[in-house]
């Protein structure tokens, strides 16, 4: 049965050719080591013959140096040699081994198995058709079978092995496997999971892995290897409906355009009438090109070119689908997210969203409750911390094609990423569309931005003012506002001081309330460059995530950051409201500058360094900065009020 690997010494090429036409099953594993994890993948690895010579010779000397089998082979070595190995890379935390017999290729996806390690389990389970669930005999179902097995079953897998391990320590009793299994299917059935294959093994000794033991004459079903060689993974993904997450449009010259991309799901051929989501155009298919030529049908996870018959519009990111089964189209979701960074989730605060192939920007803008993956309670939650599960409201800057996750895994599933470190912060599926968003419009004012600033004899703008309490920003924002008036603008100066009186009162000083505070503002402000007004906002603003935000609200030219950037030692000294003091002696938590983060302006338009500059010379620059720029009058009149 096993995977002859003499063919790669004596004839590669027919190694390969057999290897092309095997199909591949992915499956991950889930258990701790004390279970006995590293060393089933190990027993698999070895009895597939996947193990090298050199390997093996380190393996045997190992296992009588430091194997905890009594000098026996430890199978474990060779998998946990290969974690330590990885855990230098630290960013590779899901390691893929591969592996074949005659019958099948197979990638099993190794993950750390503790609690911390959510986020891994389900990277390495986001592309599985199977998941084995290893489960101590001595021990039967755990906190972190439940644990393992909820993942697994949000990340869509519906495929379980039930491995009981360690059958050699309980006497190979089938009362205690029967026991365990009956205690695990009560679990599964609550989470949907029916389809569930239980073997009684031992990795250790190769019981019922790739022959029937005879230890068991009690079990009739099949040995693992033989589970996993023939099992029978229905293709959802080619059942169902047709659809091609565009990954770039193919011009190599003026007579060829396609588009191009991996197939998500389903088949197509020339003549499908096929439709591109958002903008809803359609067009028939004219080809469909390969690296080996044009196809009359391609499937689910081909990789090709679609020509279509007409010139239309069509970007990366966009989803191509057949007119008879479309995806939806929409920019609000409930969704359920997987928090996967060490800092907590910031509900307000815009990430990348990708779907698919499609970047767009989101925003969480509800946590509705987390989960607690050991016990399935629903929790009242305001944020994700790292391996927290929750669903949430998310909200996307454009609308955008999806199909449920539980349809299509590919149009439905998605990762957060943050905009500054492009580190990726968490992963979802999309539950459903939110309906509100689809009964709001937009209202086209006649009367806008243009006619209203014109009337005034301006440009609206921003005038962005960041920088530590006490830096100088009020008082410098104050001085630009009289000489804008005294010019005879109209002007508006939003205050974070006054602000936090009204509309933010309810925000506090975390860094979840500050993020909510900014976007707030930066959408007040925004109202009133529509209002034409050039509109003066001084906040601390300490994260550069929002103040991008903020700049991306307004179009190109209208966003001008000024940074006030008093060194925290001045501000501190000046401490005009003698708040530092207070937050030195402990009495106000999350002060800027001591126990809550600011992030200097890394390419503000206009910079101002107070301990050089005096107030009326930096109120000066600014207003010549925006005369300049057209946003105001000339200056060079006398404009002392
Ligand atoms: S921001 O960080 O969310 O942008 P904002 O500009 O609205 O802050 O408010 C800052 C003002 O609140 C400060 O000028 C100061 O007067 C006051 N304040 C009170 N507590 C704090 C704190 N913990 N950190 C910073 N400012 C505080």
């Amino acid at each position: 049965m096993a995977h002859i690997s003499d063919l790669i010494a004596t004839d590669i090429d027919q190694y390969l050719k057999s290897h092309e036409h095997k199909s591949l099953l992915r499956f991950i594993t889930c258990g701790s080591v004390d279970d006995g994890k590293s060393t089933l993948i190990g027993r698999l690895l070895y009895d597939s013959k996947m193990i090298f010579e050199d390997q093996l010779a380190a393996i045997e000397a190992d296992s009588k140096k430091m194997g905890t089998q009594g000098g026996k082979l430890d199978l474990a070595l060779l998998v946990d040699g290969l974690a330590a190995e990885r855990e230098q890379g630290i960013t590779i935390d899901v390691a893929y081994r591969f592996f074949s017999t005659d019958k099948r290729k197979f990638i099993v996806a190794d993950t750390p198995g503790h609690e911390q390690y959510t986020r891994n389990m389900v990277t390495g389970a986001s592309t599985a058709s199977l998941a084995i669930i290893l489960i101590d005999a001595n021990k039967g179902v755990l906190t972190q079978t439940r644990r393992h097995s909820y993942l697994v079953s949000l990340i869509g897998i519906r495929h379980i092995v039930l491995a009981i391990n360690k059958m050699d320590m309980v006497g190979f009793s089938r009362d205690i496997f029967e026991t365990i299994l009956q205690d695990y299917r009560e679990f599964a059935e609550q989470i949907g999971l029916t389809s569930i294959v239980a073997i009684p093994i031992s990795a250790l000794n190769g019981e019922n892995i790739t022959e029937p033991s005879a230890k068991t004459p009690w079990y009739t079903g099949p040995t693992l290897m033989s589970h996993l060689e023939t099992v029978q993974i229905d293709d959802h993904s080619q059942a169902a409906p047709f659809r091609l997450p565009v990954q770039w449009v193919n011009r190599p010259n003026q007579s060829f355009r396609g588009f191009s991309g991996v197939i998500a799901s389903g088949t197509v051929h020339p003549g499908d009438r096929l439709r591109v989501l958002p903008s809803g155009k359609e067009s028939k298919v004219a080809r469909i090109v390969t690296i080996d030529g044009d196809l009359q049908e391609a499937v689910a996870e081909q990789s090709v070119t679609i020509v279509l018959e007409d010139e239309i519009d069509i970007s990366r990111g966009n989803v191509l689908a057949r007119v008879d089964a479309l995806p939806s189209v929409a920019d609000q979701f409930k969704v359920t997210i997987i928090w996967m960074a060490e800092e907590a989730m910031l509900p307000g605060r815009q990430y990348w969203v990708k779907v698919g192939t499609k970047l767009a920007l989101a925003t969480v803008t509800d946590v509705k409750h987390k989960i607690n993956v050991n016990t399935l309670e629903k929790l009242a939650a305001k944020t994700l911390e790292l391996n927290e599960i929750g669903v949430c409201n998310l909200s996307l800057d454009q609308p955008i094609a999806f199909d449920p996750y539980v349809e299509n895994r590919d149009t439905g599933g998605f990762i957060l990423i943050d905009r500054l470190t492009n580190g990726t912060v968490g992963a979802g599926l999309i539950h459903f569309a939110l309906r509100r968003a689809e009964n709001i419009h937009w209202q086209a004012i006649e009367v806008n931005k243009g006619a209203h600033a014109a009337i005034k004899n301006q440009k609206a703008c921003i005038l962005w003012f960041t920088g530590l309490s006490g830096s100088g920003k009020s008082t410098i924002a104050n001085l630009v506002e009289k000489r804008l008036y005294s010019l005879g603008h109209h002007t508006f100066l939003l205050d974070g001081d006054n602000v936090r009186h009204g509309l933010n009162r309810d925000l506090g000083f975390t860094d979840a309330d500050r993020v909510e505070n900014i976007r707030r503002v930066a959408e007040v402000a925004k109202l009133m460059v529509e209002a034409g007004l050039i509109t003066l906002v001084s906040f601390i603003s300490p994260f550069r995530t929002e103040r991008r935000m903020a700049r991306g609200l307004v179009e190109q030219g209208e966003f001008v950051e000024v940074f006030v950037n008093t060194p925290l030692a001045v501000a501190e000294a000046r401490d005009p409201k003698g708040l530092y003091k207070k937050a030195r002696a402990g009495e106000i938590k999350h002060f800027t500058g001591i126990d809550s983060e600011y992030e200097p302006s890394e390419n503000p338009e206009i910079m101002i360094d107070t301990t050089l500059d005096s107030v009326e010379a930096a109120a000066d620059r600014i207003v010549r900065y925006l005369a300049q720029k057209g946003s105001v009058r000339e200056v060079g009149v006398d404009f002392s009020i």
